[in-house]
């Protein structure tokens, strides 16, 4: 098993996980007492819980090679980990952690009873598709310590989304407009959440109905039509299956505190495993956006080119293959 150097950082409290997996090719494997088993090429979510503490569990699985004691321990000979999700001393149940993810669309049980042994799970292997996003969740800690957690927008989120919107002042809404920022848009945007088309990531702060969305970031998926015509105008054709245009955002009260470098190794993250390879900023960024432009600097981004619309602005782009 290959793993990407995701053991950094784990926790060691007791808590749940959750490994996504990619496995390359058809895979034919004994797997303890469910016998012989064929898994299709694809994307795995196995979630799992570590009740003497998380760090030692994941490392060997992600080691992947002590001995077959645990179902998982089969299939981690053959896939890659691609992302650990972890939920330090978790509430919530692994059964429930576990059916969470199975409410996403074309998500499937990929083998009955699989790490399901001692509870009434159909199973706790699922098959994902491969354009959802990994990891769906993960916690970052901001430069002043505090603690945040990016993930993925939810169906739950509108009101939290709506409020976002609303704090924003009118001076970050003029440099960043991808969509009208009120409640009956977050309503929409969350009754209708494609992670195919977008990927739209927030960070919080707080927790259960304290939690706060303190930022809001877009990739979309694919090639927005007026970049790609100004990207082959400047002579760079953007491929759209590999690529993602990000549209940033950070609340006001938060801007230039770290929050969105806290999510960017998320974010990148997130990107690499529906198959980005290159950032472009949508619809450029504004010439005197001064910040947003040290920001794209330290993430990688190049100026390649300049634009007018009532104003000038530049384009920039980013290679983040790994
Ligand atoms: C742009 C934006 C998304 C960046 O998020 P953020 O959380 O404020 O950014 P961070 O604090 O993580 O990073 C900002 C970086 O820019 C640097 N920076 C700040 N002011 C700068 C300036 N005037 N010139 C150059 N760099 C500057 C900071 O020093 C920091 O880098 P460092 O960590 O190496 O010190 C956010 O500020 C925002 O939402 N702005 C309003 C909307 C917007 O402009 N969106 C982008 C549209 S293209």
């Amino acid at each position: 098993m290959k793993s990407q150097g995701t053991a950094r950082d784990l926790p060691e409290a007791p808590g749940l996980y959750r490994l996504w997996m990619d496995l390359p090719t058809d895979t034919r494997m004994r797997v303890g007492a469910l016998g012989e088993i064929v898994l299709p090429a694809g994307r795995y979510a196995y979630t799992g819980s570590a009740r003497r503490g998380l760090r030692a569990r994941i490392q060997r699985h992600l080691r992947g090679d002590g001995p077959l004691r645990w179902h998982i321990d089969y299939l981690l000979r053959h896939a890659t980990v691609i992302h650990v999700e972890t939920y330090p001393d978790a509430e919530q149940a692994e059964c429930a952690l576990n059916a969470a993810l199975l409410a996403w669309p074309e998500t499937a049980i990929a083998v009955r009873r699989f790490g399901a042994s001692d509870c009434r799970c159909p199973g706790h292997l699922i098959r994902t598709p491969r354009w959802m996003p990994a990891p769906l969740y993960a916690p970052a800690r901001l430069p002043s310590g505090e603690p945040i957690c990016v993930r993925l927008l939810r169906p739950d989120d509108a009101e939290r989304l709506g409020r976002y919107f609303l704090g924003l002042s009118d001076r970050t809404k003029a440099r960043y407009g991808p969509h009208p920022f009120d409640q009956a848009t977050a309503d929409a945007i969350c009754a209708s959440l494609d992670p195919r088309d977008m990927l739209r990531i927030v960070a919080t702060t707080g927790g259960g109905d304290d939690e706060t969305i303190i930022a809001y970031l877009l990739i979309k998926v694919g090639v927005r039509e007026s970049d790609g015509k100004r990207y082959a105008a400047l002579g760079i054709p953007l491929d759209p299956k590999e690529c993602g245009a990000l549209a940033p955002s950070v609340a006001d009260a938060w801007q230039n505190r770290g929050v969105a470098s806290a999510v960017m190794p998320v974010l990148i993250t997130m990107a690499r495993s529906v198959g980005i390879r290159r950032l472009v900023l949508w619809d450029g960024v504004i010439a005197d956006n001064h910040l947003a432009q040290g920001f794209y600097r330290k993430w990688g981004f190049v100026k390649v080119g300049e634009f007018d619309t009532s104003v000038l602005n530049f384009d920039m782009i980013a290679e983040i293959s790994a």
